[in-house]
């Protein structure tokens, strides 16, 4: 793909141009972007469609011009923008989302670094931009075989006198890795197995390894343990709930090195249940086919190390991922067991449904070995999330204030939203079990989202710790649109913010060294 800044509006030759217009304030009259006065300029269409009243520049609406005299373009996509006052990141965001809907692949030439959202600057604006629109114009064929998958956005313009070069880049590597996972997500179960999830990891080291210049080969690397080495590694969790499948699990270690060895890594977990019927608790049939999609957390943690690697992050950056199905069968494990998990803890097995968190034990256990800096986990945890939050916010479970609001912010400005909710506390005693040394599933019923939580905490490096629960907004919330890579695009804000962060504070190291030593 080709992406090009371009200083000027006039001359340029694309699919698809995009302009804006602002809707009415209280006093005033709606107000064009300099992009949209221009084609104004050249065809008077816009000023036209205001004054009759058919564009109001209400938020969300669009209109397609076409043949505009003077511009080399199929077609002028104006897109209302809502009041300039009330102009957000969500704002931005759905228009960008609009456009990639609208545009029909090809070129697209975007006046959007003139829609300024508050406290944002350019550098937003272009990933935020890209990322959505891309992400929003790929309608997956999935495994049909007819009709045919919609255009490619092949070339984008951005029109600007700043160059935001990277962001620009930074924002198509997200909207690769978000389709990379929703891809996994949709795949069908008897498709996207563990087995095809290590298959999927291998491959996108495979690539990056062709792609990659000899300095960058071998930093992205996958580690894949078997059945045998779970085992052996005394994962008594991801054993448990694979003994009811005929499918071996694996557990998936992908890495990106992108800083020195020393540096304490970032490792981000993900649930990756590629099916979950429930086990022996077996869930109802209705709507049990969504539990397909009870691998997203795996599938967006290793899409996160794939992006730190496309992007050259100077981080390391893990993704650990279990994966199992969870099955009924004459071998599966039963209410009631008691398995040892690979901290040496026993965890009376008192609903099999309630899985996630036994696999998930296990990888922030494996999580502790490696001394992260922080560790993230994602997970379609809990049905209980749902009912609480919803399927347009996330939970997030975290201890660490600090921490807290990094994810708080890297929401907001992905427009990924995420609600913090409680943990740990009196939320541990509904864990207790008269024979191991804790249950499952809380015998008290209530907060069920949060009893999750808590049961993870028992397992969590001592490091800073997030928890979210995507049980919500993993998939879409209706109809046939499936995954929503969600929250790749908090992971990739958060990431990409720590990094800068990261760069400048080593940047004052430098000079303060070089102080000290004049
Ligand atoms: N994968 C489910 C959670 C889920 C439910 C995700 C609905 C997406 C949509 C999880 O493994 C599960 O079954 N949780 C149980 C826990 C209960 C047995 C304590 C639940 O939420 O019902
Ligand atoms: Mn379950
Ligand atoms: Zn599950």
């Amino acid at each position: 793909m080709k992406i090009e800044v371009v200083k000027k509006l006039s001359g340029i030759k694309a699919d698809t141009l995009v302009a804006g217009v602002w809707a009415a304030g209280k006093n005033d009259k709606p107000e064009m972007t300099p992009a949209a006065a221009a084609v104004d300029k050249a065809c008077g269409m816009v000023s036209a469609a205001i004054e009759a009243g058919d564009f109001t520049g209400k938020a969300g609406d669009i209109m397609a011009l076409h043949a505009v005299k003077g511009f080399d373009c199929k077609r002028v996509l104006i897109v209302g923008l809502g009041a300039k006052d009330a102009m957000s990141e969500k704002t931005f965001i759905a228009a960008h989302r609009k456009v990639g809907k609208f545009a029909r692949g090809g070129s697209v030439a975007l006046t959007s670094a003139e829609w300024t959202v508050p406290e944002r600057d350019e550098a937003w604006a272009a990933r935020s931009a890209v990322r959505e629109m891309l992400f929003a114009s790929h309608k997956p064929q999935g495994l049909k075989t007819k009709g045919e998958p919609a255009k490619a956005i092949t070339d984008i313009f951005w029109v600007s006198d700043k160059n935001p070069a990277d962001d620009l880049q930074a924002g198509r590597i997200a909207a690769g890795a978000m389709l990379w996972a929703k891809e996994l997500q949709d795949l069908p179960p008897n498709i996207c197995d563990p087995q095809f999830l290590a298959q999927a990891a291998a491959s996108a080291v495979e690539e990056f390894e062709t792609a990659a210049s000899k300095a960058d080969k071998g930093r992205l690397t996958v580690k894949v343990l078997d059945k045998n080495a779970i085992d052996e590694a005394g994962m008594g969790g991801v054993i448990g709930v694979c003994k009811g499948s005929a499918v071996d699990p694996v557990f998936i270690e992908l890495a990106w090195h992108g800083a020195s060895e020393d540096k304490a890594p970032v490792v981000l977990v993900g649930k990756g249940v590629c099916f979950d019927a429930g086990g022996i608790s077996l869930k109802p049939s209705r709507m049990m086919d969504q539990m397909k999609f009870d691998m997203s957390g795996g599938a967006v943690v290793m899409a996160a190390v794939k992006a730190a690697a496309d992007m050259r992050l100077k981080e390391n950056v893990v993704a650990l991922v279990p994966a199992v199905e969870n099955l009924p069968s004459g071998s599966a494990q039963k209410p009631a067991d008691v398995i040892t998990m690979m901290n040496g803890m026993t965890v009376e097995v008192l609903n099999t449904d309630a899985e996630g968190r036994l696999i998930l034990a296990d990888a922030l256990t494996r999580a502790c070995e490696l001394n992260p800096a922080v560790c993230i986990d994602v997970a379609t945890l809990t049905g209980a999330c749902i009912v609480a939050l919803g399927n347009d916010v996330s939970g997030l479970f975290c201890d660490d204030e600090a921490l807290t609001a990094e994810m708080a912010c890297a929401a907001d400005s992905a427009h990924d939203p995420v609600w913090p909710l409680p943990m740990g506390g009196g939320y541990a005693k509904a864990l207790e079990s008269g024979v191991a040394d804790i249950a499952n599933i809380g015998w008290t019923g209530g907060a069920g989202a949060s009893v999750a939580a808590t049961f993870l905490s028992k397992f969590a490096p001592k490091c800073p710790w997030a928890h979210l629960d995507v049980a919500g907004t993993a998939q879409a919330a209706s109809g046939k649109s499936g995954g929503t890579a969600r929250p790749l695009p908090l992971l990739l804000e958060w990431l990409t913010a720590r990094a800068v962060k990261g760069t400048a504070k080593a940047k004052g190291k430098k000079s303060s060294a070089k102080k000290s030593a004049k």
